[in-house]
């Protein structure tokens, strides 16, 4: 197998999968592919069917692509400690978008020096495949210390991975001057090539004389870059409501429109207080401006804890991930690791252009059994062992679905004059998060392990949120009028 050392983790990987050498106080620790499934199986709070690291921290995911029959998920990690710390890319790989291996960490900030006392972070980035084939990771390093608040520098860098995708092998700077007005928040490139550019275009996250800001710059080579314009400078009640700079913008194409997807550091919403949201626009990019349909900002998702979200093509698919968190609250003391992902998420547009919209990738329905273990309209019902998934279908309206524990609400969705509602147990009572319905023909709820994601309206409507209060509901009531069925994991 092929040894790569990092920090305090040496791995090596061979076919069956990958073994872990830690190392610790009592000394080093070997743990093989069998042990570490054991492992990951004894966190009571993992989610089965949602992407978790072994260990420690994850954030963002990262240089998402499919290469030949392999997905790859790349992601923020901090591979010596459960909170956020030194940003490196951890890897895993999966044939079916569900189950992952758990690969080497790919990429080190400053490629290991930070152990030297060089302190940066491999920041975020996305996977760009060049027309020979030949594959690379743009991505953000912010020198010289991955954690001071002001002062850093954030340049954008290009990784080449060695054949077997196990590490990054060459690393070059490609950008490093900022336009003017622009201060220090620069970061997390997306880059495409544009045919009717006929040339590169990367876009960052960043702010323009203190307004939050997508930048537009290009390139004939992908190595040398210009500034062209902004493509987006955020309306003033952005600032106002205390967004500094955009973060991790997405900008993808869906038939003859483009979506522009952001998110606004510090941004609070004032009618919800809730924040870490993200939100689209549609519209056409011609000559390298681009100009919304509309200027009103779509929410993305209707709960707390969908950020960062990262799409790519792949098999004539848009498909997203996006990382479940908001900074709010911290998983439970002890607990061996932080951060998960979404279900991978294709993204279309509604019928009439307006809306994007986000279903889960088939590949999940696969690893549902085809038959439901609870079929019916209404009652109450024991529930099978988390992961499910609930599917009505038919007018939603008056409908009422309550999980419960021992008599403790888990989560409880309803609709009423339009409006979806849901409602999750938490330390201090509960919670609830409400939006608005189309048509109301159609809900498909996901639970694992205290993680709910919702999709209604054929995906207009998203709503995800974590919770680690009640998370093995055994109990559930359905009342209403659509057909309800309830699936479990096989
Ligand atoms: C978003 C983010 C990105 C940055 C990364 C650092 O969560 O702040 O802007 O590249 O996380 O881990």
């Amino acid at each position: 197998g092929v040894l790569w050392a990092y920090g305090y983790q040496h791995q090596t990987v061979n076919e069956t999968g990958i073994t872990v050498f830690e190392f610790s106080e009592e000394g080093i620790l070997q743990r093989t592919g069998a042990e570490i499934k054991d492992w990951l199986r004894s966190v009571p709070d993992r989610p089965a069917l949602h992407f978790s690291p072994i260990r420690h921290w994850m954030n963002d995911p990262v240089g998402l692509c499919k290469i030949g029959e392999l997905w790859h998920l790349f992601y923020q990690f901090h591979p010596a400690g459960g909170d956020w710390g030194p940003m490196h890319w951890g890897h895993a790989a999966s044939r079916d978008l569900v189950n992952w291996l758990h690969m080497p960490v790919f990429l080190h900030p400053e490629q290991n020096l930070w152990r030297l006392g060089a302190t940066g972070g491999a920041f975020s980035g996305n996977a760009f495949l060049d027309r020979d084939g030949r594959l690379m990771f743009f991505y953000t390093e912010r020198l010289p210390a991955y954690d001071l608040f002001e002062g850093y520098r954030e340049v954008q860098k290009i990784a080449y991975p060695d054949r077997r995708m196990i590490k990054a092998e060459a690393i070059v700077t490609v950008l490093e001057q900022r336009p003017d007005g622009v201060e220090h928040d620069f970061r997390d490139p997306k880059v495409w090539w544009d045919d009717a550019a006929n040339a590169y275009r990367m876009i960052l996250g960043a702010s323009i004389e203190g307004d939050p800001a997508v930048l537009l710059f290009g390139s004939g080579d992908g190595l040398d870059w210009q500034y062209i314009r902004p493509l987006y400078r955020a309306p003033v009640n952005f600032r106002q409501e205390g967004a500094r700079a955009v973060e991790c913008p997405d900008f993808l194409r869906l038939g003859d429109k483009w979506v522009l997807v952001m998110g606004f550091v510090g941004h609070v919403e004032p009618r919800t207080q809730r924040h870490n949201l993200l939100y689209a626009l549609i519209g056409e990019f011609n000559e390298d401006h681009f100009v919304p349909d509309t200027p009103e900002l779509q929410l993305l998702d209707f709960g707390t804890d969908y950020y960062a979200m990262q799409s790519f093509e792949a098999d004539g698919r848009q498909i997203a991930f996006a990382w479940l968190f908001n900074w709010e609250y911290r998983k439970p003391e002890g607990s061996s690791y932080s951060g998960e992902m979404s279900l991978p998420r294709v993204l279309s547009l509604s019928e009439d252009k307006k809306r994007l919209l986000m279903l889960p990738v088939i590949e999940v329905d696969g690893h549902y059994a085809a038959d439901p273990v609870i079929e019916n309209q209404s009652g109450q019902y024991s529930l099978p062992k988390a992961p499910i998934e609930i599917r009505l279908a038919g007018p939603l309206e008056g409908s009422k679905l309550v999980a419960t524990k021992g008599g403790e609400l888990a989560f409880e969705v309803s609709v009423a004059d339009g409006i979806l509602l849901i409602r999750l147990a938490e330390d201090d009572g509960s919670i609830h998060y409400v939006a608005e319905l189309g048509e109301a023909k159609d809900l498909r709820l996901f639970h694992d392990c205290g993680i709910v994601e919702i999709f209604a309206d054929g995906g207009a409507v998203c709503g995800t949120r974590r919770g680690y209060v009640n998370i093995d509901p055994d109990r559930l009531e359905i009342s209403t009028t659509a057909a309800a069925r309830v699936l479990e994991r096989h």
